[in-house]
């Protein structure tokens, strides 16, 4: 397999579903518009909803991003796993009452296989539990065999967030070896451990939430996905984290230099260095869409970011103001 770089994985991602008639925009801001139901800006459909409910009406019915987002769920997490961070990039592919499943799944494998050129034999798809369309879509139309596709329930492959639309979604997962597993006989997609890892997530948008979890079936049928792109990379790049891949690791290296501190030596010392790399990058981002720190909301976690990420400088005896230089 080649081994692209994040840039050049973004760029194929938005040519493939040019070339598949969609319209590709620039990320939106982070900070949401007319939603109160979120902070930041956390998925690619986020800044999308007006164009699932039919309140607005879309540039074109099918359209592409790269969207940057933040999610601080997990932020004591950050640094302390390979794979948590609060800044990412997805990548998505939306259809306003356009195509529904059959064109997404197909879309899905053909970029995966055949443009990233991943091997068929390691991708997993799952489907929610009573979505036997979706589930016959990948059996009959891409021909995978009914032992490799796994059907869960509301909590694995049901998608929502906040208020607004949502719908039940079918994931893809890729085996990354024995190598990255836990070990355990039982062992296998859904597994917490970091083998089978969920690449990219098709959400079939047919239901709105108003936010007490009364559900209503919406007008059109549409088509929301995600794919984290330095998830993506990870496995193109084969390397074990996000903070191994091209760019991310150029930034690593930078904190490294300014701590004059070597990484992958120590456990401590490998924290502070990849909670100062997440960080910074929310931070950046966040600062450049008009956040400032203050004492709630949005500017509140851009503030704990950047607590976090000088207390983590001091740890490492960085000295003096360092985050600018990053
Ligand atoms: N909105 C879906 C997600 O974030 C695609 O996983």
């Amino acid at each position: 397999m080649q081994k692209y770089g994040v840039n050049e994985l973004r760029r194929m991602f938005l040519e493939f579903f040019e070339s598949k008639g969609h319209l590709a925009m620039k990320s939106f801001s982070l900070v949401p518009h007319n939603d109160k139901s979120l902070l930041l800006i956390n998925s690619g459909m986020a800044p999308l909803k007006p164009y699932f409910t039919g309140q607005e009406i879309p540039p074109c019915k099918r359209v592409t991003t790269c969207q940057k987002c933040i999610r601080t769920g997990d932020i004591e997490n950050v640094g302390k796993t390979a794979r948590h961070g609060t800044f990412f990039e997805m990548l998505g592919n939306f259809s306003f009452g356009d195509y529904f499943k059959k064109e997404s799944i197909a879309w899905t494998w053909e970029f995966l296989t055949e443009v990233v050129g991943l091997d068929p034999d390691r991708l997993y798809p799952s489907v929610y539990l009573e979505d036997d369309e979706a589930w016959e879509i990948w059996n009959k139309d891409i021909g995978i065999p009914a032992e490799r596709i796994f059907r869960f329930g509301k909590e694995d492959n049901f998608w929502e967030h906040g208020s607004g639309p949502c719908g039940p979604c079918s994931e893809v997962y890729y085996d990354r070896g024995e190598a990255y597993g836990c070990g355990k006989p039982d062992c296998t997609v859904g597994c917490d451990c970091d083998r089978y890892m969920e690449i990219w997530n098709n959400v079939f948008t047919q239901f709105d939430n108003d936010g007490n979890n009364n559900y209503t079936e919406l007008e059109q049928k549409n088509i929301d996905t995600g794919m984290g792109l330095e998830r993506l990379a990870c496995i193109v790049q084969d390397v074990d984290s996000m903070f191994d891949v091209d760019t991310i690791k150029e930034l690593r290296e930078h904190v490294s230099r300014l701590a004059d501190a070597e990484y992958g030596k120590e456990y401590d010392t490998d924290v502070s260095i990849r909670v100062i790399t997440d960080h910074i990058r929310s931070v950046t981002f966040m600062i450049s869409d008009g956040i400032m720190p203050s004492n709630e909301g949005r500017g509140y976690v851009l503030r704990r970011l950047l607590r976090r990420a000088c207390r983590h400088g001091r740890l490492l005896a960085i000295q003096g103001k360092f985050l600018t230089k990053l």
